[in-house]
């Protein structure tokens, strides 16, 4: 039934407690740049959705919060939205938006592969569950890759591919900066 893969060796003892995880069932803290959370639940935290191809994540959104733009390079995604109302979207490679208004109870898709988004513009907090199909979907958020790699992408690639001036792209850069 196991297939072990170069990350995630099988194991030979499982326990129910390998296909358990808790971590989902408090709201993450929203006290962030973002004014959100990303509370993930991948095979590096339930060890037993090894070869499964599933994965979830919560999050979490203060009043004017985003989960800002940002892929998943190996999985779609559904979310669920368990309080308040969202605004969401993705760009498809033909780069036209494809973007809701969704409250509790309501579900949305975003492609594998997509830029896409969250944000709450409501006046209270609101949360949402996330389902993969991947069990490690990965995430990359295009500013932090962009903006705050390392090492850092040359100034002068990302103010002519943005059409800025390079002191522009250092203020960007000075933002995402690790704070010290
Ligand atoms: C998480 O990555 C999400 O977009 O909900
Ligand atoms: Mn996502």
């Amino acid at each position: 039934m196991c297939r072990s893969n170069q990350w995630f060796a099988c194991k030979s003892n499982i326990s129910p407690d390998d296909f358990f995880f808790a971590g989902l069932a408090k709201p993450g803290l929203t006290n962030n740049t973002f004014g959100a959370t990303v509370t993930l639940a991948t095979v590096q935290q339930i060890k037993g959705v090894n070869t499964l191809g599933v994965s979830m994540a919560r999050v979490d959104y203060a009043p004017g919060g985003i989960n800002p733009p940002h892929t998943h390079p190996r999985a779609t995604e559904i979310v669920f939205v368990l309080e308040g109302e969202l605004v969401v979207g993705f760009i498809t490679t033909e780069n036209k938006l494809f973007s809701k208004t969704i409250k509790k109870g309501e579900i949305f898709t975003f492609p594998r592969g997509l830029i896409h988004f969250q944000i709450n513009n409501g006046k209270v907090p609101a949360a949402a569950l996330a389902a993969f199909n991947s069990q490690l979907p990965g995430t990359q958020r295009v500013a932090n890759a962009l903006f705050a790699s390392s090492p850092p992408v040359d100034d002068v690639v990302l103010s002519k591919s943005f059409q800025i001036g390079t002191q522009e792209v250092e203020t960007i850069k000075s933002k995402f900066a690790p704070k010290k």
